[in-house]
């Protein structure tokens, strides 16, 4: 299982077709980045550039070369270095690079401001992701200038910049058999976390020890890193949307919302299931529960190709309102409660978002101004829920602190939609079944 180099190919192909003749594309790896003094964080690299070349070490450049004869794709890469090796681990290198990549050519990364001016040299523009990284912004800026400075005896440097992200980000949005096989696996990996965490959660436990059956979940797994920071948060922490400081003790009556996916093989999941610490709902916490899996359910019944992204929100705020509505927690009618977005007290984020090998992937929302279609191979997240504020006086003591959200990944396909993140407790009855029978 995993992407192929065939398919790497394809896509260095379709970028490379999509790209004004005369032009060159430029790419750099994800810069490490340091945690304290000598320790980094994790190396991950960066989205596009795997995207493109599935190629996962630092301190590389990638250039595409459409029409170049001599070879379209070149990559400059660390060299092989046996020393170097024996402290950070293995080094590809340049010449092994060519063969287990398919690429064209590579050459080592000291090489390359050499090497460059000599690609870039004649080309009308520069297709790169400008703004994101100072370094690699000021390296292309360097290399441009320093053509500019040869200008008199050569030709003059290209005069137009293009944000390559645009081309690129259509290309990820749509996801092929092999991606969409990646995000089920790593959604099937992150239930088996979910399901762990919602069964051994007891009254009295910190948050943090469900963040550990998560994660020993998904380590088991193979997946090498949450596809964001997990969130486990018990009572009044399930209205914090972003919390993960995941500290707080677990108290008997409390909901545990836990938002939480692996990252396998580059592919994200984002997973929310919300359950009773006792393993019983109590009457309030049912009322709105019951609300947000209506809300989750139409939301994902209104994705099929051809409706607008946006939908699926569309529906789910209008279940969320009219149950709000129906406890009194909201007042008036209902489309002008919907109309005048008063229900965003309550439900104050949309529905969902891409999600890809980022969690929150890339790809537009909107074509000139309007919310884009629905197409096969498109995945979003659904996400309803409703954060009832614990310190709203104006409303009955036993509405506040409840924060439920219910959340899934949904792939769009030719005729409707395919639920990926499969197989974890969702109804009341799941729940309360699947809390009552203890495994170990
Ligand atoms: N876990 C982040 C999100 O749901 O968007
Ligand atoms: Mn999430
Ligand atoms: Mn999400």
């Amino acid at each position: 299982m995993g992407i192929t180099n065939r398919e790497f190919k394809k896509r260095r192909k379709e970028i490379m077709s999509r790209m004004e003749p005369n032009s060159i594309g430029l790419l750099s790896s994800a810069p490490e980045c340091l945690r304290n003094n000598d320790a980094e964080y994790q190396y991950r690299q960066n989205s596009d550039f795997y995207y493109l070349t599935g190629f996962t070490e630092p301190h590389a450049i990638l250039a595409l070369v459409p029409g170049r004869e001599q070879g379209e794709v070149i990559l400059f890469c660390r060299e092989k270095n046996e020393e170097k090796e024996l402290w950070t681990g293995y080094i590809l290198g340049p010449e092994a690079a060519i063969d287990s990549l398919k690429i064209d050519d590579a050459y080592p990364i000291e090489d390359v401001d050499e090497i460059i001016s000599g690609l870039i040299e004649g080309k009308d523009r520069i297709y790169y992701s400008m703004g994101r990284d100072d370094h690699f912004d000021r390296q292309v800026m360097t290399w441009v200038k320093n053509l500019r400075n040869n200008a008199k005896v050569g030709p003059p440097p290209p005069s137009e910049f293009q944000v390559l992200d645009h081309l690129l980000h259509e290309l990820r949005l749509i996801k092929s058999p092999a991606e969409i096989k990646l995000m089920e696996k790593a959604a099937k990996i992150s239930a088996e976390g979910h399901k762990a965490a919602m069964n051994r959660c007891v009254p009295g436990a910190k948050e943090y020890e469900l963040e550990a059956e998560l994660q020993y979940a998904f380590t088991r797994s193979g997946s090498r890193s949450p596809a964001y920071q997990s969130i486990v948060g018990a009572g009044d922490n399930a209205c914090v949307l972003h919390y993960n400081s995941n500290k707080a003790e677990i108290k008997k009556g409390d909901l545990v919302l836990i938002d939480a996916g692996c990252e396998y093989e580059y592919y994200a999941s984002d997973i929310t299931r919300t359950f009773p610490a006792s393993g019983k709902f109590t009457k309030e916490q049912k009322l709105i529960y019951e609300i947000v899996l209506l809300a989750q359910k139409e939301a994902i019944k209104a994705i099929k190709p051809g409706n607008t992204w946006d939908a699926p929100h569309n529906a789910s705020v209008k279940v969320i309102t009219k149950g709000l509505l129906e406890l009194g927690l909201l007042k008036g009618s209902l489309s002008r409660l919907i109309k005048s977005q008063e229900y965003r007290r309550y439900y104050m984020h949309r529905v969902g978002h891409w999600i890809g090998m980022d969690v929150h992937d890339v790809g537009d929302y909107k074509i000139d101004g309007h919310w884009r279609l629905l197409e096969p191979g498109m995945v979003t997240t659904i996400e309803p829920g409703i954060y009832i504020s614990p310190s709203d006086n104006s409303i009955s003591k036993k509405w506040r602190g409840i924060g439920i959200r219910i959340e899934d990944d949904v792939l769009v396909t030719k005729t409707g939609y395919r639920i990926l993140s499969t197989g974890i407790p969702k109804t009341v009855v799941e729940i309360e079944t699947h809390m009552s029978t203890k495994v170990n």
